[in-house]
């Protein structure tokens, strides 16, 4: 990425554009975080309802006592061992920071990404970014500039196109203002991993509980053709309205009248290709979208979430 498109992005947050930028989650929708007319433009660019809070991405450890009190031995130990990396911390807000960033709760996320376009891009510009996924609310994120494109139009003041990213799914959010450190979003940084780490337990939230974070919400991470999380080995019922049909598999598995469409049965692979797929299978004039279920093991945790999510049956 060039320099003078790293200069020409900070000028356009610094007056008070819209950003999108990669990172190597997903492409996010930058605004400067210090910025309430900025901010606003976020929610009103992805329609969303203003009381679901951003995650400020910030350039290093270093930053996160500007935005962040009372940070626990724990949380550290959790931003030293993944920042830069796919782990969202939420933390008490430090004073200063908008409330609408958090959506008037008292906590924010926060996130040093790395991908060398989002880290350049916060370097340069010095302080927080606000961004949430540069997608229309409850639509699938985006994993490469073209889809950024296409979700936001030119309701985004410039795009940094950075590539395919690398992980592909959403980050890792955990909540640490409790006694337990508690899951709200799994992510390819796995309750496992974090585990390690923290030497002890930590909880995963069911979505079945109140929401925290709306991103556990029925029918997010979806698109538009109507799909379904199907298990081949029980059997797939489908009427004629229901066709033509494809299905994301895994298992390689051929069935008469769907198209297959192929993704790794490696946990990583299979989320760094996911959106990319999905995107292109919602372009492809179907009438159904069929995803096959994937193991219940942990290490598809994250997967199965957004899967499901998708298919609208979590
Ligand atoms: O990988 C990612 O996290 C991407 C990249 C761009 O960093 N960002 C992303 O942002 O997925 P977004 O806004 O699409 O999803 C963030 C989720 C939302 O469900 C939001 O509700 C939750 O994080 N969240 C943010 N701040 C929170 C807070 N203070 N408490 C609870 N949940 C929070
Ligand atoms: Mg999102």
């Amino acid at each position: 990425m060039s320099k003078d498109l790293i200069n020409q992005a900070v000028i356009t947050l610094k007056q008070g554009g819209l950003v999108a930028f990669p990172t190597e989650t997903v492409y996010g929708l930058g605004a400067d975080a210090k910025n309430e007319a900025a901010i606003a433009r976020i929610f009103a660019a992805k329609g969303r309802p203003s009381n679901h809070p951003l995650i400020v991405h910030i350039p290093d450890l270093s930053a996160l006592s500007d935005w962040a009190v009372d940070i626990s031995p724990d949380a550290m130990m959790l931003a030293k061992a993944f920042w830069p990396g796919p782990l969202t911390l939420i933390l008490k807000k430090a004073p200063a920071v908008l409330s609408a960033i958090t959506g008037g709760q008292a906590t924010v996320g926060l996130r040093v990404p790395k991908h060398p376009v989002a880290n350049a891009l916060l370097q340069a510009f010095g302080g927080g970014i606000a961004a949430p996924s540069a997608n229309q609310f409850t639509h699938i994120s985006p994993t490469m500039a073209e889809a950024v494109r296409e979700e936001l139009g030119n309701k985004v003041d410039m795009i940094l196109d950075g590539g395919l990213c690398e992980v592909g799914l959403e980050s890792t959010i955990v909540d640490m203002t409790g006694d337990v450190p508690v899951i709200l979003r799994p992510g390819m940084i796995s309750v496992n991993d974090i585990e390690k780490v923290l030497k002890k337990t930590v909880l995963l939230k069911s979505s079945q509980t109140t929401i925290v974070a709306p991103g556990m919400h029925h029918l997010h991470y979806s698109p538009h053709t109507m799909t379904r999380l199907v298990n081949p080995s029980s059997g797939i019922t489908l009427t004629q309205d229901d066709l033509p049909a494809a299905m994301l598999t895994y298992s390689k598995i051929q069935l008469p009248n769907i198209q297959s469409v192929e993704i790794a049965d490696d946990p990583s692979q299979y989320a760094h290709d996911l959106y990319r797929l999905l995107r292109q299978m919602d372009h492809a004039n179907l009438k159904t979208i069929l995803i096959e279920a994937v193991p219940e093991i942990p290490s598809w945790d994250a997967i199965r979430d957004r899967i499901g999510k998708a298919a609208g049956s979590v």
